[in-house]
């Protein structure tokens, strides 16, 4: 991160010839460095969404949304994806570098070990009524582990930093699968010794003692490739979410907890399974493709074409090629034909060649796949959204873990425009 020589000048109402560094990226995008804004000037700025301000200085993840690249500590998605495996990109983003053989088997035994929930939180799933949202469950779960392994909680939680990430790391997908598995009515799969991270996850959702039930070879190799295609994304909403409640010096639970809320949003990671709401609707009611997507375009209508549309990719979202690429192979492998993706193709053709999406750089995003991968995979819709959040993890400790160790992070705290009344004087209730 540079700060170059030049400055870029703000010239005030008042006259004021305001000068302000400017840093260049390692990738050549400039920024203007505001942080003395107020205090030089009494002057701050207004940007709703934080479109245009940057919250930090990052070096997990870089997008270019304009040629649709994404990569993660330097990697290309595209070469994560066709070389490594979860459990290696996990490690990549959490320690900053890929294991080698030998740290990897040490790493999946460490997870392995603890991957099991404490016996008491178990009981906690069986008080949900039935139908609860799994994303209810699942961050007051994780909120909930602060209570059984309070480690963080002593005076130096650096000293215990990393065997909370590997707790988290490894119970969230224990917590998942039993959510599945409550909602169900089923009783708890644990986990094994001798199953993959992700052989793992499917047998914990799917095994069951009356049945000879082996993960699926395909559907393990689909699974890695969907986690590492969410596993991180820059300052997402609920990446920010975990920076921002991890900048008050919250645990790493309870952070991440305000992840999955914020995850929760379908304009966020709930958009996967409202892709599956939009794609059966349109079969169930028999409606055109081309009346969706005229709805879409209509300002009268609350109603979005859901996963389209990037805050930052104003191109193909590179994880929506891979997504559609995966959900074709493992269509083939099951050789079974799906009306859900017929439909989601001419949808995309569609949308693709109408000058609304064209002049808004609206194209499909991670999500408008993903969730048909998982349906083929037999994950119930209501979970798609743990799996996102499943998958974002290792780029939620990232992140908690690089503003921890940034000397330039302090709590977060935005400043506002004051849009309400002046000042009021209260009259007394009898009076009123
Ligand atoms: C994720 O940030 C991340 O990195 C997120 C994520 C990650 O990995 O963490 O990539 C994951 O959240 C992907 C996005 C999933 N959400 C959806 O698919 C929901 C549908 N998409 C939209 O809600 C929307 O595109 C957003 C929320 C994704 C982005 O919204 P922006 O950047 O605030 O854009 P906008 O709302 O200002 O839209 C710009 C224009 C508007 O029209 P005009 O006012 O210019 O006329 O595009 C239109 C919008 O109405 N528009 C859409 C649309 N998305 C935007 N019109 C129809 N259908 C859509 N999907």
């Amino acid at each position: 991160m540079l700060k170059e020589e030049k400055k870029a000048h703000l010239v005030l109402p008042d006259g004021r010839d305001i000068q302000l560094d400017v840093i260049t990226d390692n990738m050549g995008n400039h920024s203007i460095d505001i942080a003395s804004l107020r205090k030089d000037t009494g002057y701050i700025t207004y940007d709703p969404g934080f479109m245009n301000t940057g919250s930090c200085m990052s070096s997990i993840c870089y997008i270019n949304g304009e040629k649709g690249i994404l990569r993660y500590r330097g990697y290309d998605i595209e070469d994560l994806v066709q070389n490594c495996d979860f459990i290696e990109v996990a490690y990549l983003l959490i320690k900053g570098v890929l294991p080698n053989t030998k740290e990897r088997q040490e790493y999946t035994q460490l997870l392995n070990k603890h991957s099991l929930l404490h016996v008491d939180m178990r009981n906690f799933f069986r008080s949900y009524p039935h139908g609860a949202h799994p994303m209810a469950i699942l961050a007051s779960m994780v909120a909930s582990l602060s209570a059984f392994y309070p480690e963080m909680e002593e005076r130096d939680p650096e000293d215990n930093i990393d065997i909370t990430v590997t707790r988290l790391l490894s119970k969230m997908r224990t917590i998942a699968a039993f959510t599945y598995r409550q909602d169900k009515g089923y009783d708890f799969v644990e986990p094994r010794y001798d199953y993959s991270y992700c052989e793992n996850f499917l047998n914990m959702l799917f095994s069951s003692p009356v049945i000879d039930y082996h993960p699926d070879p395909v559907h393990v190799k689909a699974l890695n490739q969907l986690l590492i295609l969410h596993a991180d994304h820059e300052q997402n909403c609920s990446t920010s979410a975990v920076r921002l409640v991890g900048s008050s010096e919250a645990n790493l639970y309870a952070s991440v907890a305000a992840g999955c809320c914020a995850l929760w949003g379908p304009k966020h990671g709930g958009a996967n399974q409202a892709v599956m709401a939009m794609l059966n609707k349109i079969i169930s009611d028999g409606e055109s493709v081309e009346s969706v997507v005229e709805k879409a375009k209509d300002k009268n209508s609350s109603f979005r074409l859901s996963g389209f549309g990037h805050r930052v990719y104003k191109t193909f979202d590179p994880r929506a090629r891979i997504a559609k690429k995966m959900c074709k192979e493992v269509l083939e492998a099951g050789h079974a034909q799906d009306r859900l993706l017929e439909v989601a193709l001419k949808l995309e053709e569609v949308a693709l060649n109408d000058d609304y999406f064209i002049e808004r750089n609206l194209y499909p995003n991670i999500d408008f796949y993903t969730g048909i991968i998982f349906h083929l995979m037999g994950i119930p819709q209501s979970m798609f959204t743990v799996l996102f959040a499943m998958g974002r993890l290792p780029g939620w400790i990232a992140h908690y873990l690089e503003w921890r160790h940034d000397p330039y992070q302090k709590i977060g705290r935005p400043r506002q425009v004051y849009s309400g009344p002046e000042l009021k004087k209260v009259i007394p209730i009898n009076e009123r």
